[in-house]
């Protein structure tokens, strides 16, 4: 795959991509969190999540009916960067969405297959790098990431994948740990606390000890990195855990009492205009 070759921290190379460290190890490292995961969790929540009768967002369930952020989906060709078991895909199809769900990991698709047999919703399931996706431009109406490239993925690879992918007009909806939760996640373990526990400068890449790869660029660095690619920011919804919510039982990031405080995850949903913005020109807006 083409990240092996790329080897140079943060610089261009001579093709003018912007290289990610070790990019290939970072794939592996991820798939290999990801087939643990499996083990430990997703394979057995994925019946859950695909029997919710509402679709929510994150970690506290936050309503999609309160944000309306997705809107009508009917009709709308969509692609799940990093769908894990693909619950989110199955809901957007229920609403009458015609989606396809991409993953890195063979045992996170092995559950997504088993779900859409036991609920008789069947749609494409491709695994594949959400850096760089094997499907033709301009086929898509919506991408959607939920916890997938979104946070997996170096931003000025897959944001470019999800612009080339989409029709002009199209939209990009993701979720993501906030900038806050990040910033207070304690190095080894633990959840977020209530102080800074590390720097907001400099923050793009971040490796937890025993974890993945991920990348958490800051509010400013996301519509950067939107609007380089053609993207005009409609929403960003910063997510609290309502009122009646709990901690979650496997992903320790955050308590609900915390996250009923401050914002635990970011939403974005973002458009893609006719062409890419030069930096510094005024969005055209659609
Ligand atoms: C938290 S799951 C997201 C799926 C689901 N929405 C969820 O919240 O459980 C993260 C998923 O991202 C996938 N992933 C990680 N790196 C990826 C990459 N480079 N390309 C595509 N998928 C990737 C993992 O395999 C995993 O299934």
């Amino acid at each position: 795959m083409a990240g092996d070759r790329l080897s140079v921290g943060g610089r261009r190379n001579n093709i003018g991509e912007v290289c990610t460290p070790n990019a290939g190890a970072d794939v592996a490292r991820n798939r290999a969190l990801w087939t643990m995961v499996n083990e430990q969790f997703t394979d057995e929540d994925a019946h859950r999540a695909w029997a919710a009768g509402e679709l929510t967002w994150g970690l506290f369930g936050v309503p999609e009916r309160d944000l309306v952020v997705l809107g009508d989906v009917r009709g709308l060709d969509v692609v799940e960067l990093g769908c894990g078991t693909a619950y989110l895909s199955a809901q957007l199809a229920r609403r009458g969405a015609r989606p396809v769900g991409l993953d890195l990991t063979p045992a996170q698709l092995a559950t997504a297959r088993r779900c859409q047999e036991r609920f008789g919703l069947v749609f494409p399931l491709i695994e594949a790098n959400a850096e760089h996706v094997p499907l033709a431009s301009a086929s898509f109406d919506l991408v959607v990431s939920e916890y997938g490239a979104s946070v997996w993925c170096d931003p000025e690879r897959w944001v470019a994948e999800a612009a080339r992918l989409l029709r002009p007009g199209g939209r990009l909806v993701f979720l993501t740990n906030s900038v806050l939760a990040t910033l207070c996640v304690p190095e080894e373990e633990g959840v977020a606390q209530d102080h800074l526990l590390r720097p907001q400068r400099g923050l793009h890449r971040v490796e937890w000890p025993g974890g993945g790869v991920e990348f958490h660029p800051s509010h400013g660095e996301w519509v950067r990195v939107l609007g380089a690619n053609g993207f005009v920011v409609q929403a960003l919804h910063e997510l609290y855990a309502p009122a009646d919510a709990a901690t979650h039982r496997y992903y320790g990031i955050a308590t609900a009492e915390w996250a009923s405080r401050w914002p635990v995850e970011d939403l974005w949903a973002a458009r893609l205009t006719a062409g890419v913005m030069a930096p510094g020109s005024a969005p055209s807006g659609r």
